[in-house]
Order: C-alpha cells, then structure tokens, then sequence
C-alpha cells in the first residue's frame, strides 16, 4: 500500500517493537530511553526502538483492554482513507530527508481517532509521544516542563487544544517556529527572558472546536486534518476486529447491527460491542449476531440509528417546545439541562451528519426526517416550512 512509504506493501507485523507513550501525568523520561537516545540520534527517526509491550498510547481511558483494541500502525488502521494518504506522504517525506514531521492539527468530533492517529504516527516514525491535554498546560512550568523532555523528533500531542491557556499559547509560538522557548526570569522591571534551544520536535494537537483556535496558533501547523465520520461498512469491519482480538464470535450482521447504531464512531462500536458481548454471554451462549445484538442494543436504550435517550430528549424538546426551531445553543442546554459544550461538541455534530438538525442563523432547527424518525407527524406546523 502507497500510505506507508517505508514499509510499503507490508503485511501488519505484530512483533513490530511499540514506542513508549507518556500520559498527561508523567512526561519523565525513564533511563533506558534516555540511554536510547543519547546514542540514536537524527537515525532514531528512521528506526524503530525497542521497547516493553505496556506502553501502548491510551486515548480516553485507562482500562488495558481498550488500549489494546487501538490500531498500532497505519495500516492497521481502519477508515480515514484520505488522511492516511496524506499522513503516509508526510511520514515518506520527513524520513527520506532524516527530519521530524512538521506540526499537525487534528480536527473532528470526539471518539474518532485523533489520539489513536498521532499513536500510530509516532510509531511509524520510530518516536516516542508524550500526551497532554490543554487544561492541565495551567502555568508557564506546565509546559515547559514538557518541552524541556522532548527528544529530537518526539511527538508532543495536546488534545483539546483550543482551550490553551493564553500564557501556554505563546510560549508555543517560539517553540513551534524556532524550537526555542524562552522563560522570563523576575519580575517586573528587572524581568529578563533567558531562552533555551529545544530539539526539532512535532507538535500535534487535537481539537473538537477547530473554530476556536486563535489564527497565529492555527498557522502555525504545517497539516490540518479533519476526522470525519466513519461509514458503516469501516466500523462493521472494526467491530469483526474488535471481536478477534477480544475473542468473541461475532457473524457480520451482528457487527452491521452494531456498526449502524455506533454513530459512525469506533469508540462508540466497540463500547456498544462491550454491552452487546456482556448480553450474549448471559443471555445465549456468547456468539454475537443480528438479532442479539439488536435485542441488547434495544434493552440498553440505543435506536436503531444509534440515537440515545440524551438526542432524542434533545429532538423532542425542540419539536415540542418551540415548534422544532429555530432554537440557540444557550436555550437548548437551558431546557434539556445538558451542557451546552456537550450540546455541541458531543451532542450536535452526528444530529447534523445525518440529517436531523440543521443550523442557520437564528438557531438549530429540526428536519423532517428527524420527526419521522421519531414517529410525530410531518405536517406539523414547524417554523421552518
Ligand atoms: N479501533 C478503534 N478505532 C479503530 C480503527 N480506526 N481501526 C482499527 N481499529 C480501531
């Protein structure tokens, strides 16, 4: 395959060494790694190290058992096929000239793989990725602290990175642009600022609201890239995946039933798989297909497009309370006493993708195939027609 240049062609190799990911807690380099790179050099970008199988890069949760249903590599990867393609250059590229990836942005809506990408990305590279996330960058040591760590051609992944401190911000600009970061000593007017070299590194960050990233910051990344939704023939062969390597038997309508009520989120297909799983073992004798999974799902309060109680209180309120629209953010959140953030980053981005919601500009509205769906009458008179 084209997408990974330097192992072009190549079967997934499982015994491939995996790179240490650090979490938003530790970015403190253990000694056999500091040895490592002392001696590796630019040439550490070009191979891969060899490491513990523990210290798989963990997106959302601590639990090992989902860590260990990530892709590792690229071509393990599933869906995301133009992103892939244009990672896969990236990676050809910066390895061909012996240099780091340039700084990458990943956009999209949570669930969708922007942490699990920058893993897999780190792993092609033969480098290690520290993990943090904007809220726990508070103070100007917070981030310092993890770029003083970095290596020559690390990845520093920040997820939610439009909420970055404003301090934090600006002593990313220097270390973006020149791999400098400048610390300022004292106070007022015998304040001095000392600047540091720091190593070529990547910055990747990740964001759910790539509107609201200020412009210097966003300019500053070489690749944005967006995640989109995922079809549901991609997650019907996720959720087959999730079940070899969980070792449940799963017959591909089971995994389509899953698959269509996952909201075209593989974080989504494999919590339902969960559910779905636990149902199957206690219920029947552990094999998953159409009809159980549809019979689980139904019990755990998922519709058949994946819609759960939160959208369809959603939906209802709007249909029922203000004749399905126009309806702002702020009154939404007011009414169905969800938070608005949630409203609009988890909530709304999946209602829009499949056609139940629409935005203009007095508000949220709710289509018709939203009202049939949810089995009102289309000829209701609505605001919009
Ligand atoms: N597990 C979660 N997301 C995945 C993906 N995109 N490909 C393969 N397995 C996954």
């Amino acid at each position: 395959m084209a997408i990974i240049s330097s192992q072009s062609g190549k079967t997934p190799d499982r015994s491939r060494p995996q790179r240490r990911t650090d979490d938003a807690n530790s970015s403190a380099d253990s000694s056999d790694a500091s040895a490592r790179r002392s001696s590796s050099g630019n040439n550490r970008l070009l191979r891969p190290q060899a490491n513990s199988n523990e210290d798989l890069a963990v997106e959302d949760t601590g639990s090992p058992s989902d860590a260990s249903l990530r892709p590792q590599s690229l071509s393990d990867y599933i869906g995301q096929r133009e992103l892939k393609e244009v990672l896969g250059i990236a990676i050809s590229a910066a390895q061909a000239r012996s240099e780091p990836l340039d700084h990458l942005m990943f956009y999209g809506p949570p669930g969708l793989g922007k942490t699990t990408v920058c893993a897999a990305l780190a792993y092609e590279m033969g480098v290690k990725m520290h993990m943090t996330s904007a809220p726990a960058l508070e103070g100007a040591k917070d981030i310092a602290g993890y770029l003083v760590n970095l290596k020559l051609g690390d990845i520093l992944f920040i997820d939610e990175i439009h909420r970055l401190p404003k301090v934090t911000e600006e002593m990313l600009y220097p270390a973006m642009e020149d791999y400098r970061l400048d610390i300022t000593v004292g106070k007022g007017r015998s304040a001095r600022v000392t600047s540091l070299k720091l190593p070529r590194f990547t910055l990747v960050g990740a964001t759910t609201k790539v509107g609201a990233l200020t412009a210097p910051l966003r300019d500053r990344f070489g690749l944005v890239q967006r995640l989109r939704f995922y079809e549901t023939e991609e997650l019907v062969d996720i959720v087959l995946r999730t079940g070899r390597l969980l070792e449940t038997p799963v017959d591909r309508q089971g995994a389509i039933e899953i698959a269509r009520r996952s909201r075209g989120t593989p974080r989504i297909a494999n919590r339902l798989f969960k559910r779905v799983r636990d149902y199957a073992q206690v219920k029947s004798n552990g094999a998953i297909d159409a009809n159980i999974a549809a019979t689980a799902l139904e019990l755990f309060n998922v519709d058949p497009l994946g819609l759960d109680w939160t959208d369809r209180k959603l939906l209802k309120m709007m249909i029922e309370n203000f004749d399905g629209g126009p309806v702002g953010l702020d009154t939404m959140a007011a009414a169905t006493g969800e938070d608005s953030q949630t409203i609009e980053e988890v909530y709304e981005p999946y209602l829009l993708q499949i056609g139940f919601l629409q935005r203009t500009a007095r508000g949220r509205v709710v289509t018709a195939a939203a009202l049939q769906h949810l089995g009102y009458e289309v000829n209701l008179p609505l605001n919009l027609w």
